[in-house]
């Protein structure tokens, strides 16, 4: 029997963007929680999908000699393609160019038009092309875009507008009312104090500079602006103003809304907002998660910084990378991606622990009881501790799973591996398979292995799907005794258990050799060594989505004049260059991702500045000691600071 009803739903992805595992990381987390939900009873709605319209979209289209639709079929057979790679079990996939949705749109906003939420007017104000958004002057920080620090052009045009300055209180109460319709709570107090106290201003929802979005049914020179085209798919997804609206009438209010802190203020200003003016109710939880870095950076094609999950799956198996990114991460806060801890993790948490415990398990049982235990439970009293221990998991990993802590999740799930590895060590089956006398003892030690795997299989499900099916087959475990309520119960599998060998669930892996193999090639990021976490009681204050740091922090960073005396190719490199620096009469050797916007020739003479005191690194094999700075000036482009040729060399930047 159902549980209820459970409707998850992911952002959905710009068909215009690039795919890597910084943005597989909500997905991959909305699948796990789907899952989980799953085995508890519930009948979920899990909805991922694309967002295919926009200016970017039409643009970069007409680059690459294609209509928008065929651009963007390109990209989303590949979004699906990797969707099937990491096992995302999605129950719904919408598209915005679907034309069920195309037309929902059309009648939301005539609906809205109609009620008087949407005008006809005049748009003046910065726009930034690549976020699609207008911005006030006030709004501008240090005159560019405040969300990606783009520049902006000034534009004017006729428009229709939605009216959000009116719903700054509702907004507030519902917040009030509801303490946990925004999480982490640090992302409320964000919307509150940086968006809605300084006052809200109506919303322009329709554009005529392009032509590439739903055109406004009734005045069809207009194109419905992409984030009212977009934040309406979770609705439409479920067949809101369709034929057939049934699933909208089982599923919405959703439960879970993941989204990017970058895009929380879409999803709780102006999507509270048109719920109301719809008179429709509010989703339950809007979660913002942090951000994958690598190399300290939000992952970019153009910094060349970039993991590729396809990369990771094929190599390392689909639950590898789930296990990492679910594992390493706290939900809600950035994280640095490097490959060295991530070969860490498998090595110790999947080979040795969960690996070992398995294949050993299986092995003593082949060995001893021929693949099948006959228990006859003879128990002992240090077996209370494990088989309570199993018994409290269940527990505690669900209550962290409502709280969306993945990480702690697992963490408690260990704990459990940990104890039975330890278990293995105290009870010593070689040791009783040294006398038939304790042939019965030994049986019950199996057992209870079996039993605690059973559980761990249960619980690890949601997390490594594969993982879970390949231990099932080895400790061979029907469905009942496979189910979510069966993991709360000790005793289950039958007393005569049957095990089968099978393969090595995680093989170690040795980290020189990986690292080697992930690290020179073009395109794949450069490895690092990971930085300090943020730790639970350090609070972390945010500008426009970014942390900041104390004057203290950034005096660690040591800036300093440097002259290019020397420059080259780094070889077998497209984008590495090696430039020589002369430094108050020191030299040293950079290496620098920036070959494709510079021949060496332009950057000898030219005066830059170094991060002096940045930890040494290997890039392709080349040392690099420090790193020029440079500007991304757009996703595609990046300037090199030049400083004036009378600073001398050395001098400190502070
Ligand atoms: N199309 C909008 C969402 C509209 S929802 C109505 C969008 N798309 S996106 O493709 O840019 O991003 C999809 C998700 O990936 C967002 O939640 C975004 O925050 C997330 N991420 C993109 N890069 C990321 C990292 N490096 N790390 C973690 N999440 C990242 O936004």
């Amino acid at each position: 029997m159902s549980k209820g009803n459970y409707y998850i739903t992911t952002p959905i992805y710009y068909a215009s963007g690039e795919q890597h595992i910084g943005n597989a990381y909500p997905t991959v987390v909305a699948d796990t929680m789907a899952r989980f939900k799953r085995m508890q009873g519930y009948d979920v709605m899990f909805l991922t999908g694309t967002d295919e319209h926009g200016q970017k979209v039409e643009e970069k289209a007409a680059a690459a000699g294609l209509t928008p639709k065929q651009f963007v079929d390109n990209i989303v057979s590949d979004i699906v393609e990797l969707w099937k790679q990491l096992d995302i079990s999605y129950d719904k996939f919408i598209r915005t160019t679907d034309d069920y949705h195309e037309k929902a749109v059309q009648k939301i906003f005539k609906t809205l038009y109609d009620k008087g939420e949407i005008y006809k007017g005049k748009y003046e104000g910065w726009y930034c092309t690549p976020c699609e958004t207008f911005f006030t002057e006030t709004q501008l920080v240090d005159g560019k875009c405040p969300d990606c620090g783009r520049e902006v052009v000034w534009t004017d045009e006729e428009a229709y507008f939605f009216r959000l300055s009116k719903y700054a209180d509702k907004l507030l109460e519902l917040y009030e009312k509801n303490p946990g319709f925004i999480e982490p709570k640090s992302r409320q107090n964000e919307m509150v104090n940086n968006f809605i106290k300084p006052g809200l201003t109506d919303l322009c929802v329709s554009r005529t500079s392009f032509k590439w979005g739903i055109p406004v049914d009734f005045d069809p020179k207009h194109v419905v602006y992409v984030w009212i085209d977009a934040l309406s798919n979770y609705i439409t997804a479920l067949g809101y103003c369709s034929d057939n609206d049934d699933n909208f009438k089982k599923f919405w209010p959703a439960d879970l809304h993941i989204v990017g802190k970058e895009i929380v203020r879409f999803h709780t200003i102006i999507w509270p907002a048109i719920l109301m003016a719809l008179d429709l109710p509010q989703p339950k939880k809007i979660f913002g998660h942090g951000w994958l870095m690598s190399n300290g950076r939000k992952m970019s094609k153009s910094l060349g910084n970039v993991i590729y999950p396809t990369i990771l799956c094929k190599r390392y198996g689909i639950d590898a990378v789930r296990y990492f990114l679910l594992r390493e991460f706290t939900f809600g806060q950035d994280g640095d991606f490097t490959y060295k801890s991530f070969i860490n993790r498998i090595n110790s948490d999947l080979a040795n622990d969960l690996g070992n415990l398995v294949s050993r398990t299986v092995a003593m049982n082949e060995k001893y009881f021929t693949g099948t235990l006959i228990s006859e439970r003879l128990s002992a009293p240090i077996d209370d501790e494990i088989s309570s221990l199993a018994m409290s998991v269940t527990k505690s990993v669900t209550d962290y799973m409502e709280k969306l802590q993945f990480s702690n999740a697992l963490t408690e799930i260990w704990k459990l591996v940990s104890r039975a590895n330890k278990y293995i060590d105290e009870t010593a089956p070689w040791v009783l398979a040294k006398d038939e006398a304790n042939k019965p003892r030994l049986a019950t030690v199996l057992y209870n292995l079996c039993e605690t795997i059973r559980i761990i299989s249960i619980l690890i499900s949601p997390f490594m799907p594969n993982t879970a099916r390949e231990i099932k087959k080895q400790i061979i475990i029907d469905e009942v005794s496979a189910s979510y309520d069966s993991s709360f119960k000790w005793g289950v599998l039958p007393l005569a258990c049957n095990t089968a060998r099978g393969a090595q669930l995680f093989p170690r892996l040795e980290l020189e050799k990986e690292l080697e193999a992930l690290s020179p090639k073009e395109d794949a990021p450069i490895v690092q060594e990971k930085k300090p976490q943020e730790t639970a009681n350090q609070k972390t204050t945010t500008i426009q989505g970014i942390a900041q740091i104390s004057i203290d922090e950034f005096k660690k960073v040591e800036l300093r004049v440097a002259q290019v005396i020397a420059c080259e190719k780094v070889e077998k490199s497209d984008k590495l260059l090696k430039l020589q620096l002369e430094i108050a009469g020191k030299n040293r050797q950079v290496v620098s991702g920036i070959a494709k916007w510079y021949s060496p020739e332009a950057l000898v003479g030219k005066k830059v500045i170094i991060v002096y005191n940045l930890m040494p690194a290997k890039l392709r094999g080349v040392e690099s000691e420090g790193m020029i700075l440079a500007a991304d000036v757009s996703d595609d482009d990046v300037k090199v600071l030049f400083l004036d040729e009378t600073i001398p060399t050395g001098a400190k930047i502070s």
